[in-house]
């Protein structure tokens, strides 16, 4: 397996995690669990969203959030927008990179932003002007890259399409979502060997659900042919409200611990993480995806049953 010495992640779960709680988690416990994870040291934290707060109350409190956390310098604090005014928005709560967002698929497109993809890309030109006055940087992700709810397939050519559109308009990196978990790693491979050539410069970021356990699988995937920036979400908390079926991102502390085991360097202490994941449990008032938490690392040690200890043979 060819891997990379490290890698980047992006931390989703304030975002595309509390997105979705069915309970409105308080502003002052979203700021907490950023906190956490600048302190665990993730390089970058997807920290809220300027939406419409009629289509996703649960994130109304972005600008409180933004204004609430504590920056660590070097850090990346980016928020998700769709449109012109959400760009507005988020330079003006001091956001460090805009990641927008459309879909490569038509119909999840309209079911999440009430928009067509011609439609959005009018109003994503009109973002990435808006921040490129404040000299903000864009990042723009492609929900269902791989695939659809709606439509199942989603052929490379369309993903081609709006990859070069973005690209065009100025996109500085292109995340890749596989929104409902409905990748495998072949198809991973065939796309990034089908896109990257054609766009030199482009940082790409690939963006998992484990909805089918495919997750990390995608990763490792991605990770052969380059790739080296990924989203997570701790816990495995995250789903889209407007694709039916998603469930939580790739878990932050089980991805990390994959890599960790495998000598992939990532930055991140992995046992600030696990505790930070044990609070976001207490938050939200549930046990979460992750298996790290329940497990222990790979190195945990249990006592020997009663015996053993006395009857294993001696080593030459
Ligand atoms: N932030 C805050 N309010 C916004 C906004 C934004 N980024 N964009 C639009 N609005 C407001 C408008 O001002 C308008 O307000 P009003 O009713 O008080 O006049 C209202 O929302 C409707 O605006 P319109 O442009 O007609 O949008 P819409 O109703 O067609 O919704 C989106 C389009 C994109 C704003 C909405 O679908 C949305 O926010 N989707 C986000 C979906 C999402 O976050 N999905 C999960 C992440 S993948
Ligand atoms: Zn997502």
């Amino acid at each position: 397996m060819r891997l990379p010495e490290r890698v980047t992640l992006c931390e989703v779960g304030t975002r595309d995690g509390f997105q979705i709680e069915p309970e409105f988690i308080p502003t002052e416990q979203k700021i907490e669990v950023v906190d956490l994870l600048t302190d665990a040291g993730l390089p970058r934290i997807e920290v809220t969203s300027f939406v419409s707060p009629k289509a996703v109350p649960q994130l109304r409190d972005a600008e409180a959030v933004m204004a609430g956390i504590r920056r660590r310098p070097g850090t990346r604090y980016a928020a998700l927008v769709p449109n012109d005014k959400g760009a507005s928005r988020a330079v003006d709560a001091g956001v460090t990179v805009i990641h927008t967002v459309l879909s490569a698929s038509e119909s999840h497109n309209l079911a999440n932003v009430n928009m067509s993809i011609a439609e959005s890309l009018v109003k994503l030109r009109a973002t990435m002007e808006v921040a490129h006055r404040a000299h903000v940087a864009v990042y723009s992700g492609i929900s269902c890259s791989f695939g659809c709810p709606f439509e199942t397939d989603v052929p490379v050519a369309r993903l081609e399409d709006v990859v070069k559109a973005l690209v065009d308009m100025g996109a500085r990196g292109i995340g890749l979502a596989d929104t409902t978990g409905m990748a495998n790693p072949v198809q991973v491979g065939r796309v990034l060997d089908h896109l990257v050539p054609h766009f030199p410069g482009i940082e790409w970021t690939l963006h998992t659900h484990d909805t089918r356990a495919m997750a990390i699988p995608n990763i490792l995937a991605a990770m052969e042919r380059g790739v080296t920036c990924f989203d997570a979400s701790i816990g495995g908390l995250g789903g889209c409200p407007f694709a039916p079926g998603a469930s939580g991102n790739v878990c932050s502390e089980d991805l990390i611990h994959c890599l960790h085991a495998m000598g992939v360097e990532t930055g991140v202490d992995l046992d600030a993480l696990i505790e930070t994941s044990k609070r976001v449990q207490a938050i939200v008032g549930r046990g979460l995806p992750g298996q790290l938490v329940k497990a222990g690392k790979w190195d945990r040690r249990y006592p020997l049953p009663d015996g053993v200890r006395e009857r294993i043979p001696a080593r030459a």
